[in-house]
């Protein structure tokens, strides 16, 4: 448990691959949800957000997994499309994460939005692992729902898994050409020196608790430092979406990614022509492994703390722009954040 009384904040995890290499549908798994089915063309189209709570990932990874070892409150997620015309979408999902799971097919391999997704994670110095994904569609595969990917390849033939095996090899090749130093993940001592690569399905959900227990490791490991600073500060956030909801009008949806914010408070948000300053009048939080992107039960809150999902309902928020930061006040003055405001659009 935290000894030192403070709240750490909720690690930031993006999820960033090709498309249909299968993010979505790994995030459907881990949260008991079915989104992917919902999306027209079976394209994810918005970054999404996710919390996920330290109760549901211990639940998920089992023996894997002893809650008493971690202090962090959960993960949040953050969906992001794979699909080529999205890369300002993934760009932005990318800097706002902490950490990233890069999802390959392990069939396809290495596919251009890949390539994209690991220049991003390079340029924003981001640690990742690699969820090689679909490990079910290997020929002669006998599918263990939801079992540690040692348990699963116990109960497969020699020929599946080393089938699986040359695919995997295959993948740390092109990891290493793209400069990175693989291997799998139960063979990586140092997980910010070498890339850990885990085998799993997230259609039938075995090795998913070994990807869980990687990223918790992780976080609890080499983020809690960067966790634990200015949680109780004006908050920050990025706009996702800009939204008309039923008796709000125009709110924004966003990824508060430090601080805190309140009823009330005075914020400042990027718009189309110039800052905009408002107060906010609701906040409406996604309730726990919701998708913010297809939440129909916000619950309403006095005040949410990084990192978080949350809808912002606002006077005055028709010329906010997806992308834009958003700043709360607090005890500083308005004109200085506008200018900080207007310095990031
Ligand atoms: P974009 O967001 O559009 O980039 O796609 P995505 O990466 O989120 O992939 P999505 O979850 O939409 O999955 C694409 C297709 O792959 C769907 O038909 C899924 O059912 C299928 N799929 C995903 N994961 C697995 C898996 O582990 N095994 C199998 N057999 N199919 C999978
Ligand atoms: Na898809
Ligand atoms: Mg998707």
């Amino acid at each position: 448990a935290n000894t030192d009384g403070d709240a750490l904040r909720t690690p930031i995890v993006a999820v960033l691959g090709h498309v249909d290499h299968g993010k979505t549908t790994l995030l459907d798994r881990i949260r008991g949800s079915a989104v992917q089915e919902g999306e027209a063309g079976a394209i994810t189209q918005h970054i999404g957000a996710t919390a996920v709570p330290l109760e549901t990932v211990s639940e998920m990874a089992g023996a894997l997994v002893d809650p008493s070892d971690f202090d962090l409150p959960g993960l949040l997620f953050i969906d992001t499309p794979g699909h080529h015309s999205f890369s300002t979408l993934r760009a932005r999902g990318g800097a706002l994460a902490d950490i990233a799971v890069l999802v390959v097919d392990v069939n396809d391999g290495f596919q251009p939005q890949t390539e994209e997704a690991i220049d991003i994670l390079r340029r924003t110095g981001t640690p990742f692992v690699v969820a090689a994904n679909k490990i079910d569609t290997t020929p002669g595969w006998n599918p263990q729902e939801d079992v540690p990917i040692q348990q699963s390849l116990e109960a497969q033939s020699d020929r599946a898994e080393s089938r699986l095996n040359e695919n995997l090899y295959e993948l740390v090749g092109d990891l290493s050409d793209a400069g990175f130093s693989a291997d799998f993940y139960w063979r990586v001592q140092d997980f910010q020196k070498n890339v850990g690569v885990v085998p799993l399905s997230a259609m039938t959900g075995e090795g998913v608790p070994d990807l869980l227990t990687v990223l918790m490791g992780l976080s609890q490991r080499y983020l809690k430092g960067e966790m634990a600073v200015d949680a109780t500060g004006p908050g920050k956030g990025t706009v996702l979406e800009v939204k008309e909801e039923r008796g709000f009008g125009a709110t924004l949806d966003v990824v508060l990614y430090d601080g805190v914010i309140r009823i009330g408070e005075t914020i400042v948000v990027g718009g189309q022509n110039e800052p905009i300053v408002t107060e906010v009048r609701a906040l409406l939080q996604p309730r726990p492994n919701a998708e913010i992107r297809a939440e129909k039960r916000f619950e309403t809150v006095e005040e949410v703390a990084a990192a978080a999902g949350v809808k912002i309902a606002a006077p005055d928020l028709d010329e906010a722009m997806a992308g834009a930061p958003v700043r709360v006040v607090r005890d500083r003055d308005v004109d200085e954040v506008v200018a900080e405001v207007r310095e990031e659009l």
